[in-house]
């Protein structure tokens, strides 16, 4: 029968003859509902905080295409790390922004015990014992070229720059750093670390894989931020993976995990959602994204200009790279986060 609302006609059938009397908007009625059935949760223990360091003292320099996201001279970068412990932020993540005279065509500084990531991992690791320390095992912001690798005669080449990133790799360890993190996509990086940190007695420092890092343009702010946008001649595409490919990344995963890997990353974060599902239903392992410096951008210049409510779309972005199958996130957005999580 027929039936009519006001003037319109439904059709031939009720909602209810429709769907068969499911209604998927009854849990969706109340606050109290919605809570009940929440599928996936943003917590503060899911948050890993990338945090840039400088020499220097008591300098806290702005990143234009970021802000709110400081480059800190180490006792100002303390003193923020002790608040995010504070928050309950898990673990840091260091990145180095090097004096330009410091830097050239191989790295060599990343062997120096005393660069700015050693110096930050020693400074935190005595300030701030209950946190995380996660180190960048890769060559880009030593060297005077912005690669990852050393270059020769136009060429990454691989092995070599293995061999020294395993050396620093040893070093971040001796200097504190709880998880190694290489994200220079060289062939063989994972294995060659896990056997130099197993080799100095460093079988307790875990290997967070950069796994499947794309060729992205999602980067740029961050090479503000490490002052590699100016030196970087030609793109990465040799060695990052190209952002076409999803199987090609679940083969650079299977072979970082045979490799040795304790976890493993998706980098950027969410645009590639669907690698994040490959990955976790694949290899079922500890699995991170890290929402990169272009996602944050984003989020806070269309919020600035009024077109996005920035909190609301910081919170539901995470969540959603929780959803799609991620154990943990690392965001700029990590403290800011953690504040809005607290005061819920
Ligand atoms: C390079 C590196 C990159 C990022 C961290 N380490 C990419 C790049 O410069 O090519 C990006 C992080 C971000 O965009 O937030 N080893």
């Amino acid at each position: 029968m027929n039936r009519m609302f006001g003037d319109r006609k439904l059709g031939a059938r009720s909602v209810d003859e429709i769907t068969g009397s499911r209604r998927l908007r009854r849990m969706r009625k109340a606050d109290w509902s919605r809570r009940l059935v929440q599928e996936n949760r943003l917590s503060v223990d899911d948050l890993i905080w990338p945090i840039f360091v400088i020499e220097g003292e008591n300098r806290r320099e702005e990143i234009a295409a970021m802000p709110g996201v400081y480059r800190l001279t180490l006792d100002l970068a303390v003193k923020e790390v002790e608040e995010a412990a504070k928050l309950g932020i898990p673990a840091i993540a260091t990145f180095p922004n090097i004096a330009l005279e410091r830097r050239d065509e191989t790295g060599s500084h990343i062997l120096d015990a005393d660069n700015i990531l050693n110096k930050a991992s020693r400074a935190i690791r005595d300030a701030v014992p209950e946190i995380g320390i996660i180190t960048d095992a890769a060559l880009d912001p030593f060297t005077s070229h912005g690669h990852d690798g050393i270059l020769r005669d136009g060429i990454i080449v691989n092995d070599e720059t293995v061999a020294q990133i395993a050396e620093a790799a040893v070093l971040q360890a001796a200097n504190g750093a709880d998880v190694v993190a290489p994200s220079d996509m060289m062939d063989g990086r994972v294995g060659a670390i896990r056997d130099a940190l197993d080799a100095n007695g460093f079988q307790d420092v875990a290997i967070m894989s950069y796994a499947t890092k794309f060729a992205s343009a999602f980067y740029g702010p961050y090479r503000e931020a490490v002052g590699t946008a100016g030196l970087l001649k030609g793109d990465k595409k040799t060695y990052y993976i190209d952002h076409a490919n999803s199987d090609e990344a679940v083969r650079e995963a299977e072979q970082d995990l045979a490799e040795g890997a304790d976890m493993i990353m998706v980098k950027p974060g969410l645009p590639y959602l669907d690698i994040i599902r490959r990955l976790k239903d694949e290899f079922a392992v500890p699995t991170f994204a890290y929402q990169v410096s272009g996602e944050y951008a984003m989020i806070k210049a269309a919020g600035a200009n009024g077109w996005i409510d920035a909190e609301k779309a910081m919170h539901e972005s995470l969540l959603c790279l929780k959803r799609a199958g991620c154990d943990g996130i690392l965001t700029y957005f990590a403290p800011d986060v953690a504040r809005l999580l607290k005061a819920d």
